[in-house]
């Protein structure tokens, strides 16, 4: 049995736990201890962990600019996936971010990630002919 609440302070080390299983070649900015103080700073109720026994085993990050609504870092320990916890992760989020009233929500993923392609498009996402741009403003 799990449960999604919002994120806390006491959850920092299980989802830096969490993020090291399921990000391994992740981006230095990535860190949990960059990323989640910023995020803390912008709409931190949609910052989201799911706990089970207590302990942390997965996590979503999400957001709403007034135009389009964005998760990342959807991400399920390893030893805890195909149980459903990432799609009920994706719904809490969706009604968080309908509730604000976002009518469309976009994501990205690595093109290599066919696991998190075949679980988004599960959870109802499509791929769009769009191209991803980027720019790092600053290095961690
Ligand atoms: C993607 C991820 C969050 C899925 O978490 P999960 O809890 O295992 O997902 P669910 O159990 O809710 O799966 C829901 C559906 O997604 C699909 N799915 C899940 N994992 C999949 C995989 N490895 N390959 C293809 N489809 C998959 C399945 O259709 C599944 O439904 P089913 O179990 O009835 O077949 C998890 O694998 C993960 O943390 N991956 C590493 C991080 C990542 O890549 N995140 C996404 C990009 S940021």
């Amino acid at each position: 049995m799990f449960s999604i609440i919002e994120y806390t302070d006491s959850h920092f080390d299980g989802v830096d736990t969490l993020w090291r299983d399921a990000f391994p070649d992740d981006s230095p900015w990535n860190a949990a201890h960059i990323s989640i103080p910023e995020k803390l700073r912008y709409q931190p109720n949609l910052f989201l962990v799911v706990l089970e026994s207590g302990r942390v085993v997965g996590s979503i990050m999400a957001g709403y600019d007034g135009h389009r609504g964005w998760i990342s870092r959807t991400a399920v320990l390893q030893s805890h996936r195909h149980k459903g916890i990432g799609e009920a992760l994706i719904q809490e989020v969706e009604k968080r971010l309908a509730a604000l009233g976002c009518v469309k929500i976009n994501l990205q993923v690595v093109a290599s990630n066919s696991a998190g392609l075949g679980f988004y498009r599960k959870c109802g996402y499509e791929v769009e002919q769009r191209v991803s741009m980027s720019k790092l403003l600053s290095k961690a």
